[in-house]
């Protein structure tokens, strides 16, 4: 009796050890929990586009919604279509880099080979809060573009736009930001800005403000049926590249002190190839700009430059691309003079295949700054070093 009795304690004192064992696993980091491993990874890599108004189509903005897309998720990080992020993390990093680590994938895949625990609910971390309006702050001044209809054909439209704007007097803007209205549509655009000069432009607001560019063959022709061309038929001064935006991308503003454009009394944006992708309902889109004045007078001046096709330097050898051949094509430019390089957009059409850009100090030491291993025409970013 009495040993039985023992056997059984004994029994139960094991029962009871497995007991805490098992809940000791279970608060082990090798078990990955939703609340402690797999929200954290998510809302920073894919909620900024995943979530409600935004493009993509699902949002990944709580357990049930991440859970019931688990095995589309492992497939899409698995073989790196999700986050897009064409730069290589092992040549150079960049800020707002969203790329996910070895450990990150293989915790992934454990939690969905373990069904998804969801861990301690009570402990998933807040979502990151998401402006709206602006990803800068608050702007001295919002231009809205004109509301634009979209037509439920499932076909692109790219649209020049006209976006007139005036102020009181000669002002410097540190920062321009475009705020798509209507994100199931609005793809990407590569904005400029024209400064008409004084006593040139009676009416900021004449011309037709919106072309089709497949529709008006040259650029005069487009200038001037949206009217932005000065009265006398010359051309305003173009300041280029001032405002870009693409899925996923973040106002540019560079430190204080660092460039900025000078705006006249009377402007316009010109939002070139707005790109509105395919709607299957006819729709609007009332996107608006945000300028930031500068509070300084900028010490160090900001030059953009393009390199390359209708750019500063050749492409060398000339870009004709023989049929079932990949080619290599380069370009380079001596800068007589030290500057920091604070943005980089390789871009490439359909047929680009990978990219490498690199700097040469006059020691002939090597700067990277960034290789593209396969390019994706659809990821297009702008994307901004770490240092300046
Ligand atoms: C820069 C914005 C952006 C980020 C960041 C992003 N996505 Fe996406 N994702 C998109 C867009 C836009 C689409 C729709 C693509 C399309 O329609 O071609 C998409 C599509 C998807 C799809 C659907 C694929 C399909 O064809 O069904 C999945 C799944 C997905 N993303 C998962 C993720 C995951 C997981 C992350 C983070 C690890 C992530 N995404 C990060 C923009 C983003």
């Amino acid at each position: 009796m009495e040993a039985r009795f023992q056997n059984n304690v004994g029994t139960c004192l094991v029962c009871f050890f497995s007991i805490v064992i098992w809940f000791a696993c279970n608060n082990d980091s090798s078990t990955p929990t939703y609340s402690k491993d797999i929200a954290p990874i998510i809302y920073k890599n894919c909620t900024p586009c995943h979530r409600p108004s935004q493009p993509a189509h699902y949002a990944f903005i709580n357990y049930e919604q991440v859970r019931s897309n688990a095995d589309k998720i492992l497939y899409v990080i698995n073989n790196n279509l999700m986050p897009p992020w064409p730069a290589d993390a092992h040549y150079t990093h960049f800020l707002d880099e969203k790329v996910l680590t070895a450990a990150e994938k293989a915790l992934f895949a454990k939690w969905v080979e373990l069904k998804c625990p969801i861990g301690d609910s009570t402990k998933i971390p807040p979502l990151p809060s998401f402006a709206e309006g602006s990803t800068l702050g608050v702007p001295d001044k919002r231009i809205a573009v004109k509301p634009i209809p979209i037509r439920g054909d499932f076909r692109d439209q790219f649209l020049l736009i006209k976006v007139p704007f005036e102020l009181l007097n000669d002002t410097l803007l540190r920062a321009v930001e475009f705020v798509p209205g209507n994100t199931r549509v609005v793809h990407h655009v590569n904005g400029d800005m024209v400064r008409f000069e004084e006593g040139k432009k009676q009416n900021v607001f004449d011309g037709n403000w919106v072309c089709d560019m497949k529709l008006d063959s040259t650029i005069k022709q487009a200038y001037q049926s949206i009217g932005v061309l000065h009265d006398d038929g010359s051309y305003p001064t173009l300041i280029k590249s001032i405002v870009n935006f693409l899925p996923g991308t973040l106002g540019q503003q560079y430190p204080d002190g660092i460039g900025a454009w000078k705006a006249g009394k009377k402007n316009a944006f010109l939002l070139a190839d707005l790109h509105y992708g395919p709607s299957e309902k006819n729709t609007w889109d009332s996107s608006y700009i945000n300028i930031f004045y500068a509070k300084n007078i900028p010490y160090r001046p900001l030059k953009e430059f393009q390199m390359g096709t209708l750019g500063v330097t050749p492409i060398e050898p000339p870009l004709v691309i023989p049929p079932n051949k990949i080619s290599s094509f380069t370009t380079r430019y001596r800068i007589d003079k030290d500057i920091s390089i604070l943005t980089i957009n390789p871009h490439m059409h359909l047929l680009g295949k990978s990219f490498k850009a690199y700097a040469l100090s006059p020691s002939a030491d090597t700067i990277r700054l960034i290789h593209i291993p396969k390019w994706d025409f659809n990821w297009q970013f702008f994307i901004r070093f770490l240092r300046c």
